[in-house]
């Protein structure tokens, strides 16, 4: 695997760009628009040059500037003809990703190109059995922020080839040393299954006055050594993509643990979204 792409220079698109050029991958990142397509390379950018701050970049990585060089950024999908592989990270959105899927699998000209989803709650099997390719599909997780946290998921649709889930392992973890664990295409995967009902249970912990945020953020630090509570995990996250995922969980499963409770709703609702908005649980 030489020749890597990533579709959506958000977020998680701009630290998937970053730790697979950091390998010394050839990676071409393709978002909507050439605003999008700024924002990301600014943001990979600042976060390339922390890391070189720090002393982070070793020498089998290069400098800042030798990371940026192995990186291509377009807003034209035909930009990605040549990829052996391609993770897509735009908007949690069903609609959008089948679209995208359907044209990325027109776009690759490598039949053996394996086609890869970062979505956190959207059924694999969706995406895949829209392309031509559904054994070459699968999803590869990565966990915010990409550059620092080590988990990857491996989530291989019904459809999906073992060869394609192997060489999608051999990417994440001997090209870019991340650690993956393998998923079953259900909504929440492993992590997110288990830790969306813990926030949503401190959630409704605060919002029935059993106990405050610190209090409940401080007992979970101090007395079950987690390196930050729940409440403030979820400002981290986001409330908004708490609650998507809480949804998503929801409507798969049916079970009142997945329900987001009405302050996380009402939360969302008035634009308090967490550390992004400046106010969640907690005032930033
Ligand atoms: P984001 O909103 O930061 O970035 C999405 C990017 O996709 C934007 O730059 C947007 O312009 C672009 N985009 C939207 N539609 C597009 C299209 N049709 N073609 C090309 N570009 C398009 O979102 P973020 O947080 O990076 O999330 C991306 C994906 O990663 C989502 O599926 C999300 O569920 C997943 N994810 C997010 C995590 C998080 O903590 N934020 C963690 C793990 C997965």
């Amino acid at each position: 695997m030489e020749r890597v792409g990533v579709v959506g220079f958000g977020l998680m698109g701009a630290g998937i760009a970053e730790v697979s050029a950091r390998a010394g991958l050839d990676v071409v990142v393709v978002d909507a628009d050439q605003a999008a397509v700024d924002r990301g390379r600014s943001r990979l950018e600042a976060s390339l040059r922390r890391a070189e701050a720090k002393g982070k970049l070793t020498g089998t990585e290069g400098t800042a500037d030798e990371v940026l060089a192995r990186i291509t950024p377009a807003t034209d999908l035909g930009a990605l003809a040549d990829r052996q592989l391609v993770v897509e990270a735009i908007v949690e959105d069903e609609t959008a990703k089948v679209e995208l899927f359907r044209t990325l699998d027109k776009t690759l000209t490598d039949d053996e190109a394996i086609l890869a989803s970062n979505t956190s709650s959207i059924p694999i099997m969706k995406l895949g059995v829209v392309t031509q390719r559904p054994e070459n599909v699968l999803g590869i997780h990565f966990f915010n922020p990409v550059p620092v946290l080590k988990l990857v998921e491996l989530v291989p649709s019904l459809l999906t080839a073992d060869e394609t889930t192997e060489r999608s392992r051999a990417f994440v973890q001997d090209r870019l040393g991340k650690q993956a664990i393998d998923c079953q295409d259900r909504a929440g995967f492993v992590v997110n299954a288990l830790l969306i009902p813990f926030i949503l249970s401190a959630i409704r912990m605060y919002e029935s006055g059993f106990a405050s945020a610190e209090d409940i953020d401080q007992g979970l630090v101090l007395g079950a050594a987690h390196p930050q509570g729940p409440l403030a995990l979820a400002d981290l996250i986001g409330l908004d993509t708490t609650k998507a995922v809480a949804e998503s969980l929801y409507e798969e499963f049916k079970e009142p643990l997945y329900a987001a409770p009405p302050l996380l709703q009402r939360m969302v609702d008035a634009g308090l979204l967490g550390r992004k908005s400046g106010r969640g649980f907690y005032t930033y």
